[in-house]
């Protein structure tokens, strides 16, 4: 039988892995210590996810421990010795970063650090999944030529209709903490994979979502407005008149993408993940259409400062991965991921 190890297993992308191969017949074993309830209060915890894989999972073994405990994750690495790592766990806001420098950078930068080394040590064949960000960007994409419509901010040159590709420069630009972990990481994920011949992966994402995530102000776009619109919470909108825009893929095509890396493995590759054009939307797109689908009215506040660094229009450009991976295609539109947020207990 197949050994996944999956960290962040109780988070949104986490919890999705661990079910998906679940379901494929393998034995997950996921490490989680609920950290985003520390992070983002009650909104964030994440034991409810936990409770459910527990119920629904046949091989699943849970590991409350933390991915800066060097020892213990080089000794949970050595016991299973997994046939595939997936790393999702994270500090994973970037407004909430600036406010938890150390603990975002030894998570993301040093957590990673702790696991790629444990994998040398143990089972250099397995494949490596690391969960990146778009925020390795910084605010580069920014800096493309935007237009205005009367809903949203878009690329305003047809040469960049598909998005951000993986040549958008990673430095000198603006980041914020959780862009900087996050691509100390991504690097260091790349390097075990050039330097070390591993086979590892870096999915920066753009956002991720599903109606696992738990998700709080600082962090799970959707989510978040969903859970606002129905629990009639006021929303604040942070600058560009609500206008930026996101792309956004379901955290079961995550896995999907997954699952096609784990099959045919490569060195030290980078790919951009995300729902694409046809899945992106502005704040003020998804505010309407989840007001139509609830027949509530979100409250709202309008912020005139933009969150730092915030991407006022971002896309991933998804044409490499699908490239290498013609095998997977986002399987989930937006409406559907929408009417799912709304439906949830
Ligand atoms: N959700 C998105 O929109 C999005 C976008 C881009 C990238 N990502 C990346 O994808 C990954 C997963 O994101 P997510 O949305 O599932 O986040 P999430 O917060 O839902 O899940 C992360 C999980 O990791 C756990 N965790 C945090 N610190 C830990 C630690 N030190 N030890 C053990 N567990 C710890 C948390 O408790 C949480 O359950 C992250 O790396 C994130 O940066 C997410």
């Amino acid at each position: 039988m197949k050994r996944a190890l999956v960290t962040g297993s109780s988070g949104l992308v986490g919890s999705a892995a661990v079910a998906h191969f679940d379901r494929l017949g393998w034995r997950v074993h996921g490490i989680d210590n609920n950290l985003r309830r520390d992070f983002f209060g009650p909104d964030g915890d994440t034991a409810r996810n936990l409770e459910r894989l527990r119920r629904d999972t046949r091989q699943f073994e849970h590991l409350s421990l933390d991915v800066r405990d060097r020892e213990a994750i080089s000794a949970i690495v050595e016991r299973v010795r997994p046939d595939l790592v997936v790393h999702c766990a994270a500090q994973p806001s970037h407004d909430l970063a600036r406010a938890r420098v150390f603990d975002d950078f030894d998570i993301n930068a040093v957590g990673t650090l702790n696991l790629l080394e444990a994998v040398r040590q143990s089972c250099r064949e397995t494949p490596f999944v690391f969960m990146s960000t778009n925020k390795v960007y910084g605010d580069a994409p920014n800096e493309k030529p935007f237009r205005e419509t009367a809903t949203r901010f878009d690329f305003a040159r047809r040469e960049d209709r598909h998005g951000i590709d993986e040549s958008c420069q990673v430095d000198r630009c603006l980041h914020s903490m959780f862009g900087v972990s996050k691509l100390a990481a991504d690097v260091l994920v790349q390097e075990y994979g050039r330097y070390f011949d591993i086979p590892t992966v870096c999915f920066r994402a753009g956002c991720l979502t599903g109606s696992a995530h738990a998700g709080a102000e600082l962090h799970g776009f959707l989510a978040y407005l969903a859970r606002a619109i129905l629990e009639g919470r006021q929303y604040r909108i942070y600058g560009y008149g609500g206008k930026q825009v996101r792309d956004n893929l379901h955290a079961d095509d995550v896995c999907l993408a997954f699952e096609a890396f784990a099959a045919a493995p490569r060195v030290g590759a980078v790919y951009n993940m995300g729902g694409g054009r046809e899945n992106s939307i502005s704040v003020l797109e998804a505010i309407t259409r989840l007001e139509e689908l609830t027949g509530r009215r979100l409250h709202t506040t309008q912020v005139d400062e933009p969150r730092r660094g915030d991407h006022i229009c971002y896309i991933s450009d998804l044409r490499r991965f699908k490239a290498d991976y013609p095998v997977w295609t986002p399987t989930r539109d937006l409406d559907d991921i929408l009417k799912e947020l709304v439906a949830r207990p």
